[in-house]
């Protein structure tokens, strides 16, 4: 045991051991521009005369679409209002093209996503397609180029563009990427086992609003837990779970999406959010991942903070692209490659500051 270890015997001592958080910048909340979709009872079209009528609480649905010359996997997402198309064949991309509009269509949908590759993602823009990021290394090493096609002015128009661009200059410009700080003493990033569980809704509950996925719901988090999604927790010196984060894994793509990050308001600016992310990073390693990739709510400083620091690179902004603060908000790509340096380099090269 460490001198400083055997003199901590109260809450006060243990407070005085661990680094005053710098002040910390505000988010700026997320202005609503559209009303938000009905998830009870929800009515989907799947094609041509294919309705299905979903009760419960419906976030999305994932569905095969096949024509002539084409096929595609896809996410009608509506609690987001967007169709995700997860992977997909055409040769030319036209036939495609023309069945993702008409499901949007359908449904009412403002916003088609399509993760493009090297050798077609140009053919989109005709179709009034725009390059809204690139996700670079996402198809199993080979950059994706995020394609996107609005279908209403207001789904188009963000009104916090200027702000969030300049949010990541002053990031980029103000600190050099350091890596992270030292965590502070009396905490432990680990992996998140099943008794986590409560404590992760409960921390879901307190920090998200609403969100995009049904995180805060248990059967959802129970079925994804360790097998879609590595969750990873930081826990103080009582055991209590005060930060999260997990990563979705895509494993075709050997890419995972770094999401699901909350610390709690009283332990913000510690350390915990970096080594938890650090930590997961070391877990796709290990998995042999290629991409980590982050969607980051573009008018959170910290969150952006947190990539940058890590050493990720700012790819794009995907605008209205989903709800996740009580509206609709811009995110932020920051991509990895995992094959490149690991903590242990970064650490070697630069001792991690206090
Ligand atoms: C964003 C969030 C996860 C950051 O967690 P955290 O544990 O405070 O992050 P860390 O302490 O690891 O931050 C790493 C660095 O960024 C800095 N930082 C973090 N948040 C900051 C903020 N709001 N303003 C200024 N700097 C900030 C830290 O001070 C630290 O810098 P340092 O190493 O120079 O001291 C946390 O603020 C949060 O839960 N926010 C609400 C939920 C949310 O918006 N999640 C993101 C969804 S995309």
């Amino acid at each position: 045991m460490t001198a400083a270890k055997r003199a901590i015997n109260s809450d006060t001592d243990v407070a005085a051991l661990r680094p005053t958080p710098p002040a910390l910048v505000a988010d700026t909340k997320p202005r609503p521009t559209k009303a938000r979709a009905p998830l009870g009872v929800v009515e989907l079209t799947l094609g041509d005369g294919q309705i299905v009528t979903v009760y419960g609480v419906v976030y999305g649905l994932e569905h095969a679409v096949q024509g002539d010359g084409y096929s595609a996997r896809l996410f009608l997402d509506q609690y987001n209002q967007r169709i995700r198309v997860q992977d997909y064949q055409a040769a030319p991309v036209r036939p495609l093209v023309l069945s993702l509009r008409a499901l949007a269509d359908a449904n009412g949908f403002d916003k088609i996503i399509v993760m493009a590759r090297s050798d077609d993602w140009q053919e989109f823009l005709r179709f009034g397609y725009t390059l809204e990021a690139v996700l670079k290394h996402y198809h199993a090493g080979a950059d994706a180029f995020v394609v996107s096609k609005f279908r209403s002015q207001e789904r188009l128009a963000s009104p916090g563009l200027m702000e969030e661009t300049l949010l990541i200059e002053q990031i980029t410009d103000a600190y050099p990427a350091k890596g992270p700080r030292r965590l502070a003493e009396g905490y432990q990033a680990r992996l998140a086992r099943p008794g986590d569980v409560p404590s992760l809704l409960a921390l879901y509950a307190e920090i998200f609003e609403s969100y995009p996925s049904p995180l805060k719901h248990a059967s959802y988090l129970e079925h994804v837990f360790q097998k879609e999604s590595i969750f990873a927790v930081c826990v103080d010196e009582a055991g209590a779970v005060v930060a999260a984060a997990s990563a979705e894994l895509h494993p075709e793509q050997r890419a995972a999406e770094l999401t699901d990050c909350a610390t709690r308001k009283e332990a913000r600016g510690r350390g915990l959010m970096s080594h938890i992310l650090l930590f997961l990073e070391e877990e796709l390693r290990r998995r042999e991942y290629i991409c980590a990739y982050t969607m980051a709510r573009a008018r959170s400083f910290g969150m952006n903070r947190v990539f940058y620091i890590l050493d990720y690179m700012y790819n794009g902004r995907l605008i209205n692209n989903c709800d996740i603060y009580g509206a609709y908000e811009d995110m932020n790509i920051w991509v990895k490659d995992l094959r490149g340096r690991s903590v242990a380099d970064i650490a070697a090269e630069q001792p991690l500051s206090q």
